[in-house]
């Protein structure tokens, strides 16, 4: 059984889903291993050090889909890919099944199971395989740094003989895996840090990382089972503006992690609430994919109102590639060692192992 990889497009994703390590990994459960030539040298990766660990370089994409029992992926395959994969073989990846339904359709036609790794159950055995954590723990870092980079003051309270410089304000709006991480990496930095949320479970993890917690009065509970959020009445979003407007005229930097799954991103920041803000203040949305969390926001831009900087982020993961691949292909080697049965030396596609079963794309 071979497992390959192509390039992706290298214009729009830098990531890859095998690295060196992982290849050896596979190899190790018994597989083969193949990808396209220089596979990775755009992050520094040689063909060489993928065939130090047995893999083979193969000189097309068409040779490697020839070649393969199952392709990873970063990204969904393009319609000139889909035209070249084989048919009957697997496909894993983050395949963004909701935006790329027409490609998921073609692709199920030739007989190809797809696995898109953002449907994982959020259970403790799929964890390691947990593709949207690790990647949104980067994010979360990831934002802090851009926010240090583009605000033009320092951000620790420093006490020099030329006088005191107090300390940056930072409010993170969302404290799921994102938003611990940035006020984490914020409080290491020296910012006085204060998040907010609507689970109310959230409060104690914020606290233990040293930030302070802006509760929003409620009588329901917004957690799901499965520990998401769930959309808020307007009788809370209206104690949430108000909240918000005391903390934004104290806060310099905001970054916008809230995400409810499979909605638009819930609209927090208003017009107005943006204004208050004081010039030379960001606003930093994640969320800026999925519709942004704040007013102004757009992908991939970064537009000023009133003298506030509102960052729109898109494609974060471009920023650090190589540690996102390292993690994105640990994920995907956790995956691929629980599909394969040693002792059938094949997949197995087990629909009674919830994993597998709820990262299965059936027809859509
Ligand atoms: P998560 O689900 O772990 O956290 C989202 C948090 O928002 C939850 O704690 C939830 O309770 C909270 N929330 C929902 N509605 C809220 C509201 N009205 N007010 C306050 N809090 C609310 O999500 P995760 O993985 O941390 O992702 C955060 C965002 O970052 C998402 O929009 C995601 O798409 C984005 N992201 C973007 C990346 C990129 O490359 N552009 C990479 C990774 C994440």
């Amino acid at each position: 059984m071979i497992v390959g990889s192509i390039k992706e497009d290298l214009g729009k994703e830098k990531r890859v889903s095998l690295t060196p390590e992982t290849s050896k990994n596979i190899i190790s459960l018994g597989l083969k291993v193949c990808v396209e030539k220089n596979y990775a040298t755009h992050l520094g990766i040689s063909d060489n050090e993928f065939k130090k660990n047995g893999v083979e370089i193969k000189e097309s994409s068409k040779e490697v889909f020839n070649s393969s029992n199952l392709i990873i992926k970063v990204n969904c395959p393009s319609e000139s890919e889909i035209n070249i994969l084989k048919d009957d073989t697997i496909l894993i990846g983050m395949l963004n099944p909701s935006k790329n339904k027409n490609q998921i359709n073609k692709i199920i036609e030739k007989n190809i199971k797809i696995f898109s790794l953002e449907l994982l159950p959020r259970i403790t055995r799929a964890q390691s395989m947990d593709v949207l954590s690790s990647q949104s723990n980067l994010a979360g870092y990831r934002a802090v740094v851009d926010c240090v980079a583009e605000f033009e003051k320092a951000i620790p309270m420093m006490m020099t003989a030329a006088g005191t410089v107090p300390a940056a304000k930072v409010l993170v709006i969302g404290a799921g895996v994102a938003g611990l991480q940035a006020i984490a990496t914020a409080k290491r930095l020296g910012a006085i840090v204060s998040a907010t949320d609507v689970r109310a479970a959230s409060k104690e993890q914020v606290e233990s990382l040293g930030g302070k917690f802006l509760s929003v009065e409620q009588d329901e509970d917004l957690e799901t089972a499965g520990g998401y959020a769930k959309e808020v009445s307007e009788n809370y979003k209206k104690k949430q503006a108000d909240m918000m407007e005391e903390a934004l005229k104290k806060n310099d930097i905001v970054i916008c992690t809230a995400l409810i799954p499979g909605k638009p991103a819930p609209r927090i920041l208003t017009e107005n609430l943006v204004k208050l803000m004081k010039p030379g203040s960001i606003i930093y949305d994640l969320a800026a994919e999925q519709g942004g969390n704040s007013a102004f926001s757009e992908a991939g831009k970064i537009n000023t109102v009133d003298g506030v900087k509102i960052i729109g982020v898109k494609s974060l993961m471009n920023s650090l590639p190589l540690t996102a691949s390292s993690l994105y292909a640990k994920n995907l080697f956790s995956f691929i060692r629980n599909l394969y049965s040693k002792e059938k030396k094949d997949f197995n596609i087990n629909m009674e192992d919830e994993i597998i079963n709820k990262s299965l794309i059936k027809k859509m």
